[in-house]
């Protein structure tokens, strides 16, 4: 058993005043090993976020169980080890604070560093992602969405992940910025070995950065692949 995130039976029901029971996931079933990267693609309201959010342990499933590393995962005691990047990187992030603030958050709270190695680290990340460390005085509204994606991704890192989870992180882009993010993503992911969950309705951007992918309808997943082939856009 050498998987790093496994999903089993996630079932999730939600429950209204008045109405029948809705079934948001049945029996979703997840594996997947360190370093590699998942696909989820399927149509709006499949409950693609739904499972991102259970993946994480930010939400309850009904039934079912995550595991990372083999143990069950739950929200405060994997803080860090998953992090997830959302698609709307402007509503992802407080407009009142400055970007070194922004991405000291985590450097704070998970790792009670010292204003100075924030400083430093804060710089690194900022690099990491292609942007500057001049720019982490700057605020949220001074950047563009593809480059606040780049400081939302900056800011999961920041955590030391060992996950990523990326629900349609590049859908509020355009095309080319798209590509610029899947290149940085690309090359994240072998740096750092890290591994990926990435949620997409664009086949092909799944298929840039997926090594598996899995088809959603419906709350369930209806068809698995793995070995995908890799292309690369230019
Ligand atoms: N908190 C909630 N309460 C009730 N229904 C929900 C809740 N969250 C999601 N749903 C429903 O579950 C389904 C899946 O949603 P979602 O996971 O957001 O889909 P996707 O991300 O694939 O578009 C949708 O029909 C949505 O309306
Ligand atoms: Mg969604």
């Amino acid at each position: 058993m050498n998987e790093l995130l496994c999903a089993k039976g996630i079932e999730k029901v939600y429950r209204a005043f008045g109405r029948a029971p809705f079934y948001a996931l049945k029996k979703v079933n997840i594996s997947l090993k360190k370093g590699r990267c998942l696909g989820i693609v399927g149509e709006s309201g499949c409950g693609k976020s739904t499972l991102c959010r259970i993946l994480t342990g930010v939400e309850k499933p009904t039934s079912g169980e995550v595991l990372l590393s083999g143990r069950p995962v739950r929200a405060k005691e994997n803080r860090g080890r998953m992090q997830m990047v959302f698609q709307n990187s402007f509503e992802a992030v407080n407009p009142g604070l400055n970007i070194g603030g922004i991405l000291s958050e985590p450097l704070e709270n998970l790792f009670h560093m010292t204003k100075r190695e924030r400083l430093l680290r804060t710089g690194e990340l900022m690099e990491q992602v292609g942007l500057s460390a001049q720019d982490l005085k700057k605020y949220p509204r001074q950047f563009s969405g593809g480059q606040l994606q780049r400081i939302c991704i900056a800011r999961a890192l920041a955590a030391k992940p060992e996950v990523l989870i990326l629900d349609e992180p590049l859908s509020s882009l355009d095309l080319s910025v798209q590509a610029q993010i899947l290149n940085l993503l690309a090359g994240l992911k072998s740096e750092q070995n890290l591994t990926y969950v990435l949620v997409s309705h664009d086949l092909k951007a799944v298929y840039y950065l997926a090594d598996e992918l899995a088809v959603m309808r419906d709350g369930k997943i209806e068809k698995k692949s793995c070995s995908l082939p890799q292309f690369r856009i230019q």
